[in-house]
């Protein structure tokens, strides 16, 4: 292979950037300085210290009874281990309407799978009675539905409870919901929308440092884990979750820093408490929605805004990556262009994890000077 990269030297002298992005987010310090300890052993007494309350303390946070698991890895993971946790020799119904929902169907395609997909133009919602007219066309058909909670591509939150609801109407079809930019700022109850299998990465909305995915997982999910030598090894259910219930700890070496960064941002969460983290998150995209509409247009469906992500269509025809450039160098702040396809089309604001309406207001005051609205 002919590699065209070449070693650029990491230096350690950049300027400290805010990060409006669309994951990651900015960290508390104390939760990076949470990372600064000396190192331990992942079979120590310790370790089944720090993993049982990270793990007990995700499952107060989420309000859920299901079982948690937090596993090394970013939550691209658990696209791989939920269908080969879950899936058999059934289809798998991928609705698409953007570019995170069009990947997990190719992922899922990768692994061998049967693949349905119900095609929405992107910036729309998923509909449930779509989903429903597409399950009842062949019920025994579908070993399981993966919907994208929130659509980072085109800031677009899919409606996962009322979809859950059809989805529960087939006791033998799995619900798995990738929720990777929304857990943490956009709630969601859990067993009432039969959801199976939900996850998150950790850099978007609960504000850690990237390097951890989490994924709740219903009973009925554990017991279906399929009994072939095609399961998940290192994300299988079972592995993850009979070794928890064993040794409150992780069957391999875990990232141990970012596992003591993830017990205090989550006392922080705690603290806070899911009720006023949703809140503070819906006065956020609300503040965002308004700015975007004053000066350009929202690229979602209306009604299907996220609560996390604004994707803003670049109805003046802006220089995107310019501005971008100009906010970083002159302000120290970060924003996002569209993804792939509609970079210079849209533009991204991250409001998620640590991000207050008034810190959001810094960054849109910022790209008005530079963009001259
Ligand atoms: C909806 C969604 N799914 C999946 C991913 C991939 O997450 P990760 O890079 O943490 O594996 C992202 C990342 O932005 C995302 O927004």
């Amino acid at each position: 292979m002919v590699s065209v990269t070449k070693k650029r030297e990491y230096t350690g002298e950049y300027p400290d950037k805010t990060l409006y992005l669309p994951g990651p987010t900015e960290v508390r310090d104390d939760v990076i300085e949470a990372m600064a300890e000396p190192m331990f052993g992942h079979r120590m007494d310790r370790m089944t210290d720090l993993y049982t309350t990270i793990v007990e303390d995700t499952k107060e946070f989420l309000d859920t009874d299901n079982d948690v698991i937090v596993l090394t890895a970013s939550g691209t993971e658990f696209w791989e281990a939920t269908t080969l946790n879950l899936v058999d020799d059934g289809r798998v119904l991928c609705p698409t309407s953007g570019a995170f929902s069009e990947r997990q169907a190719n992922v899922t395609e990768r692994l061998g799978k049967d693949v349905e997909r119900i095609e929405y133009d992107w910036g729309e919602a998923v509909k449930p009675e779509d989903v429903r007219a597409t399950l009842e066309s062949d019920a025994a058909a579908y070993d399981a539905v993966t919907v994208v909670m929130n659509e980072t591509s085109t800031g677009v939150r899919n409606p996962i409870e009322a979809i859950g609801d059809v989805v529960a109407e087939y006791p033998d079809t799995y619900f798995v919901v990738d929720a990777i930019s929304a857990l943490g700022g956009d709630y969601v109850d859990i067993e009432a929308h039969g959801i199976d299998a939900i996850f998150t990465s950790v850099q978007k909305a609960f504000a850690m440092p990237p390097g951890l995915a989490v994924c709740v997982v219903s009973d009925a999910a554990y017991e279906r884990e399929v009994e072939t030598d095609d399961s998940s090894w290192y994300g299988g259910f079972r592995r993850c979750l009979d070794y928890y219930d064993r040794k409150g700890q992780t069957h391999s070496t875990p990232a141990i820093p970012l596992m003591l960064a993830y017990r205090k941002q989550m006392k922080h969460m705690l603290e806070e408490t899911h009720a006023a983290r949703d809140e503070r998150h819906r006065e956020m995209a609300e503040y965002t929605r308004d700015w975007a509409r004053e000066h350009f247009d929202l690229y979602a469906e209306d009604g299907y805004e996220s609560r996390t992500v604004t994707c803003i269509e670049n109805t003046r025809g802006i220089d995107v990556s310019g501005a971008i450039a100009t906010v970083s160098e002159e302000y120290d702040m970060v924003f996002s262009n569209g993804y792939g396809d509609i970079g210079e089309e849209t533009l991204r604001i991250g409001h998620m994890g640590e991000h207050t309406v008034e810190s959001v207001r810094t960054l849109t005051d910022a790209i008005e000077d530079v963009a001259d609205l």
